[in-house]
């Protein structure tokens, strides 16, 4: 049966129909939104390659955190910011710390909001990589001791959800261990397993002050040219104990989310990272494109390849557009 008895145009007709023919549909309930947070008080410092993005003190991150929830937005991811360094990124797992001060004055302000906290040592470490460095080579098996320290602070503090973005090998299995050992069974794990060497985290770096000082991530991140490791990665942090998975970055990586999305048993979250954020802000800003409509699209198009949850710099803007859509 083909033209001029099918006619795939009836179905885009009118409006009513295209919204009811939709094979993918995107709501707030799958968006968490990054939040940067810092030493100080009343702060909420501007991120220059973010707009709209920004660092805040604990106390104007609450007043942000309240504004996330009453958009109905679920959740958020944690970042610290910090000029506290060292070696060891030894800060990252400091009790008393930034994050998880942080994390503290969210769930008792904010109890309903969801809070993920990323792990990870590159905010905090001298030399900017994302754990032990050994003559140039960050030591796999150190860094993970490091990791599950700064997953039970943050455990400890009251995350929901741990989220270890440094991509060594192993830590999903040491994290659930030290969690469930310490009485934090029910503490989730989000991991970060196919994280790729990626320039699009360009802004992001500059937000958090955590560019390498020397050399890059390749011995660590995965090489962008491959697509059947990042099963492999998947499949290997789900039987460590992962709770959901992640494919970081997303636009450039829709193929890795979708072939992810068909061997995954658990949910898979894709991270639109922050250069996919600050190039659509900066062609908007020139007028070069209809913002609202990209953000739609680009969120959609996350979800049709096959993420569930997606964290994204936009979930504020996409709330607002979801609520009011009329495109
Ligand atoms: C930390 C971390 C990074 C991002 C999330 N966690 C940066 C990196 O790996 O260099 C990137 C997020 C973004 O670009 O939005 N390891």
């Amino acid at each position: 049966m083909s033209f001029p008895l099918t006619r795939p145009r009836r179905n885009r007709l009118s409006n009513p129909l295209r919204r009811m023919v939709a094979e993918t549909d995107l709501t707030v309930d799958r968006l968490i939104y990054p939040l940067f947070v810092t030493d100080g008080q009343n702060v909420k410092d501007p991120i220059k390659s973010m707009p709209g993005c920004f660092r805040f003190s604990v106390d104007t991150l609450i007043e942000e955190a309240k504004e996330v929830y009453s958009l109905g937005i679920p959740g958020v991811i944690i970042f610290g910011v910090t000029d506290i360094k060292d070696e060891y990124g030894s800060e990252a797992y400091n009790g008393e710390g930034i994050v998880a001060k942080a994390i503290r004055a969210l769930k008792k302000e904010v109890p309903e909001l969801l809070v993920w906290a990323d792990v990870c040592m590159c905010e905090y470490t001298s030399h900017g990589h994302c754990g032990i460095l050994h003559d140039g080579y960050v030591d796999n098996d150190e860094t993970i001791i490091s990791i599950a320290k700064s997953a039970l602070v943050y455990a400890r503090a009251g995350a929901d959800m741990v989220a270890p973005s440094d991509m060594m090998d192993g830590r999903v299995k040491v994290i659930r261990e030290a969690l469930d050992n310490n009485g934090f069974k029910n503490t989730g794990i989000v991991s970060y397993s196919a994280k790729y060497a990626s320039a699009f985290y360009g802004p992001f770096r500059d937000a958090a002050g955590s560019s390498p000082q020397s050399g890059d991530r390749k011995s660590y991140q995965m090489n962008p040219a491959n697509s059947n490791e990042a099963l492999l990665e998947v499949l290997e942090d789900i039987e460590e104990g992962a709770d959901i998975v992640m494919v970081k970055p997303a636009l450039s990586y829709l193929d890795i989310i979708a072939k992810v999305k068909q061997r995954s048993l658990v949910p898979v979250a894709a991270y639109n990272v922050s250069g996919e954020y600050s190039m659509v802000k900066a062609a908007a800003q020139n007028g070069w494109i209809d913002e609202q409509k990209v953000i739609y699209e680009m969120l959609l198009s996350i979800r049709r390849a096959g993420a569930d949850i997606i964290l994204t710099y936009f979930a504020k803007d996409a709330a607002i557009i979801l609520k009011k859509r009329n495109f």
